[in-house]
């Protein structure tokens, strides 16, 4: 290179945090917010048993500690934390895949202290559907579009027009006289040993109902099961278009980054 002469400087990616708690697996990576992509590999654990607070908060300060000595990472790199239950204000109001003592936590509070790291706490389903409508699937869709995410449980993400309806909590739907998660989840399929195409019956009776409900003019099924589209969504006969989640996993990971990433920057940075 010319003396004198330098490369242009590189604007640094804009980089958060994402945490995604799932009913096994806790899982993190740091994710460069404006492209959607995780930058660092994406760290498990397990999820205690029980997933009191203050268990799922340590492994999460053992996963963030593992991922800063992998990515250099500024103090003031924000961390999102997708929650198994409905969370308002960074307070939880369910858990019904995790402990009880979740109910009423203050989760913001006392995992921005532990992780010393702005922190942003929201339901799982929320974030990962957040991730999905911006890099994903949903990604220029406007209208009304549910997303599912199949796992443990079900968690729901209703969008207008790309705009949020926190907490949805479809996936308490009744169906016949059951929580419809306790008929249509991955977990219920793995657990009864259950055929896709029985599975693929149960779901579709819920997306049935979701259509009564919502209308929805797109449906996006997510959670791990989601790389096995092909095996179960041509087999639903709900009227809206069905489509596989392209985020898989990470979707979880990337939208709490992304809604830790918009935060408001505090005075302390
Ligand atoms: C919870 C939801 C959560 C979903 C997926 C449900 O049991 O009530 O808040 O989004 O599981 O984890």
């Amino acid at each position: 290179m010319a003396r004198g002469r330098r490369a242009p400087a590189q604007p640094a990616p804009p980089l958060a945090i994402g945490i995604d708690v799932g009913g096994s697996g806790i899982k993190a990576a740091v994710v460069d917010v404006a492209r959607g992509e995780l930058v660092s590999e994406r760290v498990r654990v397990r999820t205690p048993r029980p997933a009191t607070p203050q268990r799922v908060i340590e492994a999460m300060h053992g996963l963030v500690v593992k991922l800063a000595k992998a990515v250099q990472l500024d103090p003031t790199t924000a961390v999102g934390v997708g929650i198994p239950g409905v969370t308002i204000d960074g307070i939880v109001h369910t858990a019904a895949n995790i402990d009880g003592a979740w109910v009423g936590f203050d989760a913001a509070a006392a995992i921005a202290a532990a992780l010393e790291r702005r922190t942003a706490v929201v339901n799982d389903a929320d974030a990962a559907g957040v991730a999905e409508m911006r890099f994903g699937a949903g990604r220029g869709h406007a209208g009304t579009v549910l997303i599912a995410t199949l796992g443990t449980g079900i968690g729901t993400a209703l969008f207008r027009n790309g705009l949020l309806v926190p907490n949805t909590e479809f996936g308490h739907l009744e169906v016949r006289g059951k929580d419809a998660e306790q008929r249509a989840s991955a977990a219920v399929r793995t657990r009864r040993g259950l055929s896709w195409e029985k599975w693929a019956v149960e779901l579709d009776e819920f997306l049935h109902r979701m259509d009564a409900l919502v209308w929805p003019d797109l449906i996006i099924l997510g959670g791990g099961v989601s790389k096995d589209g092909e095996r179960f969504i041509p087999r639903l006969t709900v009227r809206p278009p069905v489509v596989a989640a392209r985020l898989r996993n990470e979707a979880g990971i990337v939208g709490a980054a992304m809604i830790a990433a918009a935060m408001a920057p505090t005075a302390a940075g």
